[in-house]
């Protein structure tokens, strides 16, 4: 019941439209990013190199960077639309020394192995064509004893009147798939509306 249907744009598709993005999502976000902090706060993970997969406008990776001590944060997104206003909004916020944002695709990251101490993601794995493939680029550039808390919101009866949520995977799917990559002690925790894809915490 309610098959995935692929969104056809996965991103922006002129600036207008990211802007427009970047300004009626910052509020949202910032919260948003408080219960990322909470979460990576109880995984243990307070310090080191962070990734943002799919930051859009970059205010996850900005708030971690200004809520945890953190070294440093990449935000990566395919679009370079986006990522001009997660720019910015890193220069209001005096922390590009601290927050790069990097053009690239998920399934094929622009980075070396071993390179992060967690990963994170909000509102994004819907629009991944292949998290197979993901996860596997997540085991590969995260460091050994690195974790990753993902959240998105998944598939359910909304299905109906929502291209959106038709287009987001179920928890049993996204389970399915990650028992086929590398990472391990991972779990995912279901609610509503939403999941969260995590390390686990020991
Ligand atoms: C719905 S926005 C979410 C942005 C931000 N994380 C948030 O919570 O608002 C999804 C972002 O993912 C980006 N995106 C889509 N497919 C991607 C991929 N394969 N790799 C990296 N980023 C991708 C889009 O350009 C967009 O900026």
């Amino acid at each position: 019941m309610f098959k995935r249907k692929p969104l056809q744009i996965t991103t922006f598709e002129n600036i207008q439209q990211a802007q427009k993005y970047s300004e009626k999502t910052a509020k949202k976000l910032e919260k948003i990013s408080k219960s990322f902090v909470y979460m990576i706060k109880r995984m243990g993970v307070t310090s080191g190199k962070v990734l943002d997969i799919g930051t859009g406008s970059g205010t996850l990776a900005i708030g971690l960077c200004k809520e945890l001590p953190i070294t440093s944060a990449i935000g990566l997104d395919t679009s370079n639309l986006i990522l001009s206003f997660a720019q910015e909004n890193a220069e209001k916020n005096n922390l590009s020394s601290r927050v790069t944002f990097i053009e690239g695709n998920a399934e094929d990251m622009p980075f070396e192995d071993n390179t992060f101490d967690l990963i994170v993601s909000s509102n994004t794995l819907h629009l991944i064509e292949n998290p197979l493939k993901m996860f596997k680029e997540m085991d590969r550039v995260l460091k050994d004893e690195g974790k990753f808390f993902i959240s998105d919101f998944k598939r359910n009866f909304f299905s109906l009147i929502s291209g959106h949520i038709k287009s987001a995977y179920k928890p049993k799917e996204i389970e399915k798939i990650l028992n086929q990559s590398q990472l391990k002690k991972w779990k995912i925790k279901s609610y509503f509306f939403w999941m969260n894809v995590l390390s686990e915490c020991d």
